[in-house]
């Protein structure tokens, strides 16, 4: 949502009523790049670079100190299990790693090790910690869902005591290499290698080891003035290690304690033959990732995934934002596999190219570039999956399959969102939405920002500015709107207040390193966190949302969770100190990256039950996520700013959310700081009704921009934007329910829909809605009025608008008019997408209204696609309830049939289906209709058993439109089966 800074003026009058002036404050002040950590400030990344250089430095003759012993090896049912020995110095010294592989029925393959010792809880914490000694093993508990079950038909066969090859997957086409020593993992599809695991040796698990105390450094340890007087002392270390940042670190004030001491993993990750990656959102850059070790255009600092509140956040760059997603797709022509690094805690991710590659696949087809990765976390297990392709969609699938799939989203949530910082009063609410009307202007969601509740306090409401939320939820509901409120994890610790009372009496909150109750500072001040990992505090969550408990809510009221990371205004990274200790003694630091997903679940598992016997599904926002956050919400990308360079960064952002599983994303619309101009507010909004998350957003201190304080031709021109939006809400509907059924994205970029499509490998600036064919390229730059949009294939392209066809040429641009009144939107041959073409107020007036089919006929006279509908509100769909049909467009004969096969006699009924059954298809538009149809008046259908005649209409087309035929006034039932025939 935002940060301190910019509403200084309030936070210093709130902290000096309160009494607490001070240098607390300053982290919050000026965050900027310089407050969070680079690589070489972050002890476990440093030392993990080092590791590299010093490998790499070595040439051919490094060796990683990892083997298997053949005689601990065992291959059965799926499962390799085996101990890798770690070397640590030349006296033969060693520590145990157990390892696992696993292959699974889904195809993909799991590699998880562990350390013996601290498994065994064989360690000595410092301090007197109360942490846990073994390596966090829970991240799983979290994010994964399904897709593990074991192949027990994957056949091994050893390669003496050097290895062992096991074929697994669909029809034994994969392949697992494993290499004893040194210890390493290659993997085949059909023959040929794809990618390695630990290829260039840099494979580190930091075993446990007790400090060795010096006396006379341990003194002068806190003394900072004096650590270069220390370092003349004490000479490094005599085998070179250096131990500066193993036992404790300061950054920005804050001393982290670690007292388990050094524990990082990291393992190298080489693609052949791949010279594109994409995924481990969230980070503001290019979709296509850059190298991060130098040269021309690339980063020098590593990908970093550390979920924090970053404000103001600069673009091009690979530093961490408010989520993680750690999963990586390597693409190459025809050919995409991908690694998902099961881990919670922070991580930083190095990526090269190496301009050989060792991919005989590559020699003669594609690249001959190999991509290097090297994956470097603090704390926790190793555990990655593979995932061998070999399509974009395969590897959606199998993400999927699991960490779960996007939720089927409230109908009403895909409309359009109206927040600011902050609709002052319910009375003010009340105004804008009267507004929206009397313009004219559809919308589904009013927001209310922090600011509705008094003093910060969760659960309550400004006395004064909202004295009748009821009436306020009322006067929404009578054109089906809705309202959301946040709600944040930070609890005000402060006297009479129930939920701290609650919150402490039952000992829910995180705890500080000695086990008491966490106080930081957020917006209310002086806070605590409730600790989700603890079911105890969701069963509690729970309570707090029941109608009767958080009174003024009602059904039409929903949620936003931010600030998730967590924020903690003064804390290191403004975030918890990694120190602190969650339900089961984790560390802070193990778990981090998984905190805003639980809070985001909990406050989702508390809209499933405000009431008995009312199950509908939840709308729930949040800012901070991981891997299966798409199963209960929706994201947005957080603080951007009123420019035009973020309006450009939110389309590759919110398509790297898509590719990485957690499609419901957008940005906020108009930028959150600052004010844009009309031109760019326009531009942000044709933009943004492409989002699949599309909400307007504005700071505390920006000035007032609702869509009808515009003057013309803007409003107009954001009008009629959102009734774009709304007219393909149908298409938009389908599109989400196939995310939640394959994990694909919702707007797809070009190497997902295309994959041998080369040339659009990096485009991160257009894309298609769902498969409907519809191609989008917003306009990013102001004064432009002329896009060019990449061709991927040799199909048929039309204008979305004038229906002309274009001029178009396989791995060509194309240049289309934008004058600032439009968005360049073309329709690709071969498809049918639904709309709903009458302007309503909001989605739910348009629930029952009939639809309009838009047939864009392929350059071999065929089309094809879906519509999916259900009541937008209930799980009454897991029960059949829902219409899914495909229309087809073969010969002379357009088609409607249930998508499923399903018989409709079997379908049962409630109350939604009844409803729908007079809804028709009351047009149907042929775009590229054969000039044959020229004198054509009347066509035939038949439905229900019954035949009759349709009115056609054939348009020749003219200087400003192509030619494209019309049947109207249809009337064939949406739920029924159908055909016309044209001859
Ligand atoms: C597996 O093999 C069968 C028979 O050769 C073939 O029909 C099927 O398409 C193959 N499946 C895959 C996923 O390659
Ligand atoms: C979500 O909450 C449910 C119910 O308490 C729990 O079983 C599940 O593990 C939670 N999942 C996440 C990701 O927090």
């Amino acid at each position: 949502m935002r940060t301190p800074s910019q509403s200084l003026l309030s936070w210093s009058a709130l902290l000096c009523a309160s009494g607490l002036l001070s240098s607390l404050f300053s982290v919050g002040v000026a965050v900027k790049e310089n407050d969070f950590k680079k690589c070489h400030q972050s002890g476990f990344c440093k030392r993990n670079r080092d590791y590299a250089d010093k490998a790499i430095a070595q040439g051919s003759s490094w060796q990683a100190p990892y083997k298997i012993l053949p005689t601990e090896a065992s291959f059965k049912n799926g499962l390799f299990h085996a101990t890798i020995l770690k070397s640590i110095d030349d006296k033969g010294s060693t520590v145990e790693l157990p390892l696992t592989v696993s292959f699974h029925k889904s195809g993909t393959a799991r590699v998880t090790i562990d350390e013996k010792q601290r498994q065994e809880k064989n360690i000595e914490l410092r301090h007197n910690s109360q942490a846990r000694k073994e390596r966090y093993n829970e991240a799983e508990t979290w994010a994964i869902v399904g897709g593990t079950t074991v192949d027990v038909d994957a056949k091994g066969s050893y390669s003496g005591d050097s290895g062992i090859k096991i074929q697994y997957g669909p029809n034994s086409t994969f392949e697992a290499d494993i290499k004893y020593d040194p210890y390493s993992i290659e993997f085949k599809r059909d023959g040929y290698a794809q990618l390695k695991l630990n290829d260039r040796g840099l494979i580190n698990l930091e075993h446990w080891r007790p400090k060795v105390e010096k006396p006379v450094a341990e003194e002068k340890k806190d003394d900072g003035e004096n650590a270069e007087e220390k370092k003349e002392e004490f000479p490094a270390e005599p085998e070179g290690e250096d131990e500066s940042t193993w036992w404790d670190e300061t950054f920005g004030g804050n001393t982290d304690s670690k007292p388990r001491g050094p524990e990082s993993v990291a393992l190298d990750i080489t693609f052949f033959g791949y010279d594109h990656v994409y995924g481990i959102p969230e980070h503001a850059g290019p979709l296509s990732l850059k190298e991060t070790r130098g040269g021309d255009d690339a980063y020098t600092e590593p990908y970093r995934l550390y979920n924090s509140d970053v404000f103001e956040y600069i673009l091009d760059s690979p530093m961490t934002l408010y989520g993680a997603i750690p999963l990586m797709q390597a693409h190459s022509k025809d050919s995409t596999v991908a690694v998902f690094w099961l881990n919670a805690a922070e991580t930083w991710i190095d990526i090269t190219k190496a301009k050989e590659s060792k991919n005989p696949l590559a020699l003669g087809k594609g690249p001959k570039i190999d991509t290097q990765t090297h994956w470097i976390s603090e704390a926790g297990v190793m555990d990655l999956f593979i995932f061998l392709g070999p399509t974009p969609s395969d590897v959606s699938k199998a993400f999927g399959e699991l960490t779960g799939t996007t939720a089927m989203p409230q109908e009403f949530s895909i409309g359009y969102h109206q927040c600011r910082w902050n609709y002052v009063s319910d009375d003010d609410v009340k105004e804008v939405d009267r507004k929206m009307d009397r313009h004219q202007i559809p919308y589904d969601v009013i927001w209310l920002d922090i600011e509705y509740t008094e003093e910060k306090k969760y659960f309550t409401w400004d006395k004064d500015m909202f004295k009748d939320p009821i009436s306020m939820g009322q006067q929404l509901d009578a054109h089906g709107r809705k309202l959301v409120v946040i709600i944040d994890p930070h609890i005000k610790n402060i006297g009479s207040y129930p939920v701290i009372d609650e919150l402490k009496a039952n000992s829910l909150a995180i705890k500080n390193k000695e086990g008491r109750d966490f106080d930081g500072w957020c917006w209310p001040g002086s806070s605590m966190w409730i600790d989700c990992f603890n079911p105890s505090a969701i069963k509690w969550w729970k309570s707090l949302f029941k109608y009767n408990r958080f009174k003024g809510t009602m059904e039409n009221t929903w949620l936003w969770n931010d600030m998730n990371e967590p924020s903690v205004f003064n804390g290191p990274e403004v975030t918890m100190p990694k120190d602190n200790l969650h339900y089961g003694s984790w560390e802070h630091r193990d778990v981090h990256n998984i905190n805003g997903m639980t809070f985001h679940n909990a406050t989702y598992q508390a809209l499933l039950s405000r009431k008995k016997g009312e199950l509908r599904r939840p709308f729930v926002l949040t800012r901070s996520f991981y891997a299966g956050s798409q199963r209960v919400g929706a994201m947005w990308t957080g603080d951007n700013q009123a420019n035009w360079e973020h309006l450009g960064a939110s389309i590759p952002m919110i398509l790297n959310q898509g590719v990485s599983g957690f499609p419901f994303a957008g940005a906020d619309v108009g930028g959150f700081f600052g004010n844009p101009e009309p031109e760019l507010q326009s531009r942000w909004y044709q933009a943004g009704a492409f989002y699949p998350f599309f909400r307007g957003h504005a700071h505390i201190d920006a000035r007032r921009r609702e869509p009808y304080l515009l003057a013309e031709p803007y409003r107009t021109i954001v009008a009629s934007a959102l009734r774009l939006r709304y007219s393909l809400m149908p298409s938009w509907y389908t599109a989400f329910h196939q995310a939640h059924r394959d994990g694909s994205p919702i707007i797809r970029p070009m190497y997902w829909t295309h994959p041998s499509s080369e040339g659009g490998f990096s485009i991160d600036n257009q894309f298609f809605l769902g498969s409907t064919g519809i191609l989008v390229k917003p306009v990013v730059s102001r004064g432009k009025t002329i896009e060019d949009i990449y061709i991927p294939d040799d199909e048929a392209y039309y204008n979305y608008f004038t229906y002309q066809q274009l001029p178009t040429k396989k791995g060509k641009t194309l240049k289309v008019d934008a004058p600032i009144e439009s968005i360049p939107v073309l329709m690709r041959g071969g498809h049918i997408f639904p709309r709903r073409d009458i302007p309503r107020r909001s989605v739910q007036l348009m629930k029952f209204d009939d639809y309009t089919l838009i047939v864009v006929v392929s350059k071999d006279g065929t089309a094809e696609g879906q519509l999916y509908a259900d009541d937008g509100d209930s799980f009454d769909y897991q029960k059949g309830e829902y219409i899914h049909r495909t229309f087809k467009l073969e010969g002379s004969k357009l088609t409607s049939t249930d998508a499923e096969g399903r018989d409709a006699k079997y379908i049962k009924r409630g109350d939604w289906l009844k409803n729908m059954q007079d809804v028709a298809v009351d047009k149907i538009i042929i775009v590229g209709a054969p000039s044959f149809w020229a004198d054509k008046k009347e066509v035939k259908l038949e439905t229900e058993g019954k035949q009759s005649i349709v009115k056609l209409e054939y348009i020749k087309g003219a200087a400003n439109q192509g030619p494209f035929a019309t049947v109207g006034r249809v009337g064939a039932k949406i739920g029924a089966d159908w055909t016309i025939d044209f001859t």
